[in-house]
């Protein structure tokens, strides 16, 4: 058997900067191989929009109360911790929806406080572009909404909606819809308020579509997953 030999990584350095994280580029290689990742790494607490942090990390906090003091007080350990906490959150969840079948892009690892993923982009780098930048014509906006609803329908039947869900957090590559910046997905079983978030995610989704031409119904798009969401 022939060892394979380590991968090594170089960092391409950041090419996105968004709401509450980098992403950087950083190509693998593997032997004769290599491959592009996103490397996502939650900015420090302090320069990122917070929105997310207080009610969310309210129900995970661990139980070591040097770490509850250190991420109360967002000293340096506190912040890494906060940063390290939303990775792996993002990463547990793409794993479960990309095993379901759904439109995220592939988990690679966790390193450190950093999420490694398939980057949805071109080979030479040039990154998929968001949904909110595109100007599709009518016929390719209600192919975009079908895979919109297919994607958000694998969520359902996994038991989740994204929770944040905008144009913004749509990628589209080479014609193929893929959902992003998934940390927040809610659990619509366990959650008492999945379902506004699920309304809400509908509403903002198919606004955007109305505006395209597209016949985007958001209260019929919320009954129809409604239906998809296992019963407890
Ligand atoms: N896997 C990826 N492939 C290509 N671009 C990505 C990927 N993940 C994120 N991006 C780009 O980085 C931006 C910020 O990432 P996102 O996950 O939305 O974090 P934030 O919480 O900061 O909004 C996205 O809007 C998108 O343009
Ligand atoms: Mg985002």
């Amino acid at each position: 058997m022939i060892a394979s030999p380590a991968a090594t990584d170089v960092d391409l350095g950041v090419f996105k900067t968004g709401k509450e994280a980098d992403v950087s580029l950083v190509r693998r290689t593997h032997g004769e191989r290599s491959v592009l990742l996103a490397a996502k790494h939650y900015r420090d607490a302090d320069h990122r929009m917070f929105h997310r942090d207080a009610g969310y990390l309210e129900g995970r906090r661990m139980r070591r109360s040097r770490e509850n003091r250190a991420m109360d007080a967002r000293t340096e350990f506190g912040r890494e911790l906060i940063a390290g906490q939303w990775s792996a959150a993002e990463f547990a969840v793409l794993s479960r929806l990309w095993s379901a079948g759904a439109a995220v892009p592939y988990p690679v690892q966790l390193s450190g406080t950093q999420l490694m993923m398939e980057f949805i982009g071109d080979e030479d780098g040039a990154a998929a572009p968001r949904l909110v930048q595109l100007r599709p014509p009518i016929d390719e906006a209600a192919q975009l909404f079908t895979q919109l609803r297919n994607v958000l329908t694998r969520l359902a039947d996994a038991g989740y909606t994204h929770g944040d869900l905008s144009p913004y957090n749509v990628l589209v590559h080479r014609g193929r819809l893929v959902l992003i910046d998934l940390p927040q997905a809610v659990d619509l079983v366990g959650n008492p308020q999945g379902f506004d978030f699920l309304r809400r995610d509908c509403e903002n989704i198919c606004t955007w579509f109305r505006g395209r031409g597209v016949a985007a119904d958001s209260a019929l798009l919320y009954d129809d997953l409604v239906c998809s969401v296992p019963q407890s």
